[in-house]
């Protein structure tokens, strides 16, 4: 049997289309099932939907052989004990630096810069190769009102469209990392269940070159 760890939310919509090409389809329906762990259309495949900034966390312990998460995920996670199989092509975003459109060209002052984030490791990485001195704060979600509120002076967020950053007045400035989602697993699960991780390596990469 192989675990696959599926990251919730919007990749998991971009998700589901492509394992049913492969021919792998969930027994339940994700959006509506309380459960956890999905029986899929192939005896020797379940999968478990979690919270994207678990997937790497799984699979570096083993509990799940393979997962599908985004690489700012992996980046924040550290990648410790993993191995990326695969970039999928898909979710593609950056992680980026954003402000208030009236603080773009606002004057470097002495005064230590106040970063919300949910990407604490990729935001102080970030800064730190800067030379910016940055004070991060965590957030866990609508990283783009901090600024607004005066919580902190700007943002570290993923952008795909740069739609909600408009929406909010705010401005991308520089970029931190791209993203797209990856196919990881760890090494001991490579050895392990080697051809059953290859054989699935090898269909989604036939799917991705065709696409
Ligand atoms: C992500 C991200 C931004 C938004 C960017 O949030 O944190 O808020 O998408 O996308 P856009 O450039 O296309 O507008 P998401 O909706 O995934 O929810 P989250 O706040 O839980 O991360």
């Amino acid at each position: 049997m192989i675990t696959l760890a599926l990251s919730k939310g919007r990749i998991l919509k971009q998700t589901l289309p492509l394992l049913e090409q492969i021919g792998i389809t969930l027994k339940d329906d994700p959006f509506t099932s309380r459960k956890l762990i999905f029986a899929t259309s192939r005896d020797d495949l379940q999968c478990v939907i979690i919270r994207a900034t678990d997937v790497p966390t799984y699979v570096q312990f083993g509990a799940a052989d393979v997962g599908i998460v985004g690489k700012d995920g992996l980046l924040e996670h550290g990648g410790e004990g993993l191995c990326e199989l695969l970039d999928l092509q898909y979710s593609k975003c950056r992680l980026m630096t954003a402000v208030r459109v009236e603080d773009l060209d606002r004057p470097k002052t002495q005064k230590r810069l106040r970063v919300a984030t949910k990407y604490v490791k990729s935001a102080k990485r970030y800064y730190e190769s800067q030379g910016i001195q940055a004070e991060i704060i965590k957030l866990y979600g609508a990283m783009e009102l901090a600024p607004l509120v005066g919580l902190a002076d700007e943002i570290v967020d993923l952008v795909e469209t740069g739609n909600t950053l408009k929406a909010n007045n705010l401005v991308a400035k520089d970029v931190v990392a791209h993203s797209s989602c990856r196919l990881i697993s760890n090494a001991a699960a490579m050895r392990v269940k080697h051809a059953s991780i290859s054989a699935l390596v090898g269909r989604l990469s036939a799917v991705i070159e065709s696409q």
